[in-house]
């Protein structure tokens, strides 16, 4: 299927065929990654800003980097240095960037919807780097690349995603996008966190996390959202730790072949065991490595690719 979507927003509105054809063309750019000259001519003369008003290191740095891979110029703006600080609106904000000519706008934003509002403001393409507690879709692209990487489908895989559910963006465009595809998602932890209302996304809600775990074929951990937290949704985070990490005698009673993910930043020893992270069955920075190509296959659909068969 060709790629004819001016936005990136959600995965919520994307079709099963849409997210192939953004995944088929990651392999392909994954492949040119792995030549010695990187780089391509694909967005040579298109502008590129990079509008981040909330914290990121993985985004933000590989947005940037899938930029220069693909020739573009790139601006970074920082909410910190700029006239957000005096009162200026994202919508003048955004014209600004507009009237110098940006071609296409990366936005975090703590607003959830940030990025529909520039969409339909502006003629500029936009991409969701994550907004509030909504959607996070490069983040889902990578996670669903990465899982196909490994275990070769995702159709009929069993998904566990553990952890903060309520305030994740990251659960919520995973969901769309491992359901879509054809798993079967089960999502687990404090019932403050994981509300029953879910499973009218095509899910399955459980609280008792040795059943969540028994049959995963991928572990998918979430750290607790504390910046969109407004009260405390459970008691401590010791106990959190001893409910629902990821510990040791846990993951011995998980299937051999599970894979360990999480989208980042962790909290080692909260959610995750430090030495599970780091082990072989972690594959959070092999994620990293995926998200450039997945970012690449973005930016390049929305510049008119059609596919991967356009990756020369
Ligand atoms: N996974 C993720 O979005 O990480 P950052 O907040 O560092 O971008």
């Amino acid at each position: 299927m060709s790629w004819n979507k001016k936005d990136l927003l959600d995965i919520e509105s994307l079709t099963p065929g849409e997210i192939t054809t953004v995944l088929d063309t990651a392999r392909a750019f994954k492949a040119v990654g792995e030549r010695a000259i990187k780089k391509v001519p694909a967005l040579r003369g298109k502008t590129v800003v990079n509008l981040f008003v909330e914290p990121s290191t993985r985004t933000r740095i590989s947005f940037e980097l899938a930029e220069q891979r693909l020739s573009a110029d790139i601006i970074n703006f920082s909410a910190e240095a700029s006239s957000f600080k005096k009162g200026e609106t994202l919508k003048d904000t955004a014209l600004n960037l507009q009237a110098l000519n940006a071609d296409f706008i990366v936005i975090r934003h703590s607003a959830s919807g940030a990025p529909h509002f520039l969409a339909r403001t502006l003629s500029a393409r936009i991409i969701n780097g994550g907004d509030g507690a909504h959607e996070h879709p490069t983040q889902a692209l990578l996670d669903a690349f990465t899982i196909r990487e490994r275990k070769r489908k995702i159709e009929g895989l069993n998904v566990t995603i553990l952890g903060d559910i309520l305030y994740s963006r990251v659960a919520r465009s995973n969901i769309w996008a491992l359901t879509k595809l054809g798993a079967k998602v089960t999502l687990c932890g404090p019932s403050t966190l994981v509300p029953k209302t879910f499973e009218q996304m095509d899910c399955r809600v459980t609280y008792s996390v040795d059943e969540a775990l028994r049959e995963a074929d991928v572990i998918y951990l979430l750290r607790i959202q504390h910046e969109r937290q407004r009260k405390t949704m459970f008691p401590g985070i010791g106990e959190y730790t001893s409910l629902f990490g990821l510990n040791k005698a846990r993951l011995a009673k998980t299937k051999p072949d599970a894979l360990i993910m999480h989208p980042g930043p962790i909290n080692r020893g909260v959610e995750i065991d430090s030495e599970i992270a780091d082990s072989d069955r972690s594959l959070i920075l092999e994620q990293v490595t995926n998200g450039l190509a997945v970012r690449m296959a973005v930016l390049f659909l929305l510049n008119g690719g059609k596919g991967p068969h356009e990756v020369a």
